[in-house]
């Protein structure tokens, strides 16, 4: 992919205001997130005077089922750069913004799950230090 030049956008945390701009580039995302946005984090990226990109992140309740001993964990629930702003750098910005964040708070670990075809989302993760932990697999029967 082309690089284009780095994003100027201002990362902020998130604010009423901003719902009209994050479903502009997610519709559904606070009816698909209603209960992690109550218990997360979300942190938003303004570029041009518009909302560019956002990433919510939240704390676990439960033992990590997938990783026996941690019983701590963060999770990253959501990340997403409105299509005009891909390949500057912003989506980077938002999880390195998100892992911050959750080390502040204390935790030692944070997983994201993501499909393996997603290649733009696993570059960024992989490229922020996260390595893949493990498969989870679809099946499927006609009915
Ligand atoms: C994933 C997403 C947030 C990335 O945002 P972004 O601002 O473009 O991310 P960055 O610019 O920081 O990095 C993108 C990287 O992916 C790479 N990339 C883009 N398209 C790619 C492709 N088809 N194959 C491999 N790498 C690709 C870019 O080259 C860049 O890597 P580089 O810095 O090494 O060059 C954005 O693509 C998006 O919103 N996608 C739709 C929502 C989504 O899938 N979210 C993740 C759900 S888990």
């Amino acid at each position: 992919m082309t690089r284009r030049k780095p994003s100027r956008a201002r990362l902020r945390p998130f604010r009423l205001d901003d719902a009209a701009g994050v479903c502009r580039i997610y519709a559904n995302f606070f009816v698909d997130n209603s209960v992690q946005f109550g218990r997360g984090r979300m942190t938003v990226a303004i570029a041009d005077g518009r909302l560019a990109g956002f990433v919510l992140w939240g704390p676990a309740f439960e033992p990590a089922w997938f990783d026996p001993g941690v019983k701590r964990w963060a999770e990253l629930h959501e990340l997403h750069v409105h299509p005009d702003y891909h390949g500057q750098g912003l989506g980077t910005r938002l999880v390195r913004s998100a892992v911050q964040q959750a080390r502040d708070d204390g935790f030692g670990v944070m997983y994201v799950i993501t499909e393996e075809v997603n290649a733009p989302a696993r570059r960024v993760y992989e490229k922020n230090g996260f390595r893949e932990h493990n498969r989870i697999v679809r099946y499927k029967i006609e009915l």
